[in-house]
């Protein structure tokens, strides 16, 4: 069955699904995004994915394509014609089709201009063999902007990142500061546990993306009593660490 993707106002085949050669997001990675996770045909974490979009594009004064309760009709729709209940929900708004000019087009008073493309990927959530055996991160030097906060698509250097990681034959890359401080991973949060039973995770400024995984694991962390620090840590300190892992609405926590 042919996957459908929702772009723009229309329910498309996949391979039909196309964005305009102008498109900002084409561009200038003038964009935004979020992928959530869908399991047993439920969205994990739904709300907290939900505000995070809304907040990325209040601070990038992208106008919402629509209201939060329609992308959830859109959603549920898409879902309904992929039949997979368990997928990755990739949901991108960018400020839309405009000529090449740096400065925000003119608003139009008609209304949002913001272009919304949602897809929906069948995905292996299941991660069980990876939480047995453990998977292998490398670390390399973070290029990024300073609003790592917003989950902008402007993605380069995580994918340069994640790239070395690939040919390392590692999961992941651990971005460190020039202070020599572990960011997070490249489509991920880094956690640490402590000889001394301590779990660590840096705290959410604009140095990180906060992760609504990350949000939920802090919950429940909290519900069962564990010692939470939110500070930066090195790489050295995660090498003595009894346990490292890292959080996304992809992996869960792994
Ligand atoms: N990435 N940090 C970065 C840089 C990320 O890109 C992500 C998620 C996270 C974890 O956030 P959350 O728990 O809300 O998924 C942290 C998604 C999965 C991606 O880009 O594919």
């Amino acid at each position: 069955m042919s996957r459908i993707a929702y772009v723009n106002g229309s329910y498309v085949p996949l391979r039909e699904a196309s964005v305009h050669v102008e498109d900002r997001g084409y561009q200038f990675a003038d964009g935004v995004y979020e992928v959530v996770a869908l399991r047993g045909n439920r969205l994990v974490d739904a709300q907290g994915h939900f505000d995070r979009l809304w907040r990325s594009m209040n601070e990038l004064s992208i106008d919402p394509p629509m209201t939060e309760q329609a992308m959830r009709l859109v959603i549920d729709q898409l879902v309904r014609r992929n039949r997979l209940p368990n997928a990755l929900i990739y949901i991108q708004v960018t400020r839309g089709v405009a000529a090449r000019d740096f400065k925000f087009p003119k608003a139009n008073p008609a209304g949002s201009e913001s272009a919304l493309v949602i897809t929906v990927r069948p995905a292996k959530l299941d991660h069980s063999q990876q939480l047995r055996d453990g998977v292998r991160v490398v670390t390399t030097p973070d290029l990024r902007w300073k609003r790592r906060d917003i989950k902008s698509v402007a993605l380069l250097p995580q994918v340069l990142a994640k790239q070395k990681a690939a040919e390392a034959g590692a999961f992941e890359a651990w971005m460190v500061d020039d202070d020599g401080f572990i960011t997070e991973g490249s489509s991920s949060n880094a956690w640490i546990l402590t000889r001394d039973a301590k779990l660590i995770t840096r705290q959410a400024t604009n140095m990180i993306l906060k992760g609504v995984t990350r949000t939920s694991l802090l919950r429940f962390a909290e519900e069962q009593g564990i010692t939470i620090e939110e500070r930066a840590f090195t790489p050295d300190e995660a090498y003595q660490a009894v346990e490292a892992f890292v959080s996304s609405a992809t992996t869960f926590l792994l």
